[in-house]
């Protein structure tokens, strides 16, 4: 046993320490779809409600590239929509704010899971391959009405999607 010995063990355990590491970053990344929200627009979180990217807040619609886009609005101390009903098995884009502070948004049993903070628009993409009735809560501290603060995602292959009609806000092709 010289010191040569050791300092392989060592090498050896270091190397194993950051492939585990790199692995479970994989595995989340990968198998589980963990990714941080990276998305940065802002909004006037005072005309949420005129804003045309929030025009379509009463329906899920379905974007030219078949991603269902889901817009949700935040205020204390409520989701609006409150129940959001979307197809299993499609891309599922959540685009949220909120209109007054800072609020959560989780879907239970999903990997949902970002703030919504004001001035700004969330989202992110998910699938919900499992139809079913999942809980919506805000996990952000928001008031005294924060426990109450929750709603529905009902993931049902009977869901009604509007079409997107041409977005001339986006420009001409
Ligand atoms: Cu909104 Cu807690």
């Amino acid at each position: 046993m010289n010191v040569d010995f050791y300092e392989r063990i060592w090498m050896w355990i270091a190397t194993g320490i950051v492939l585990l590491f790199m692995a479970f970053v994989g595995v989340s990344t990968f198998a589980q779809g963990i990714r941080p929200p990276s998305h940065v627009e802002t909004i006037d979180p005072a005309k949420v409600f005129q804003d045309p990217r929030f025009s379509r807040i009463a329906t899920p619609t379905e974007l030219p590239d078949g991603t269902i886009e889901v817009q949700v609005a935040a205020i204390m101390f409520a989701f609006v929509p409150n129940e959001i009903r979307v197809p299993p098995g499609r891309r599922i884009r959540f685009r949220m704010t909120s209109a007054d502070v800072t609020h959560g948004f989780m879907i239970a049993g999903s990997n949902a899971n970002t703030m919504i903070v004001p001035g700004y628009i969330s989202q992110f993409t998910t699938v919900f391959e499992q139809p079913g009735d999942y809980l919506l809560v805000c996990h952000e501290f928001c008031g005294n009405g924060h426990h109450a603060m929750h709603g529905r995602v009902i993931v049902d292959p009977g869901a009604v999607v509007a079409k997107a009609a041409a977005a001339p806000h986006q420009g001409a092709h």
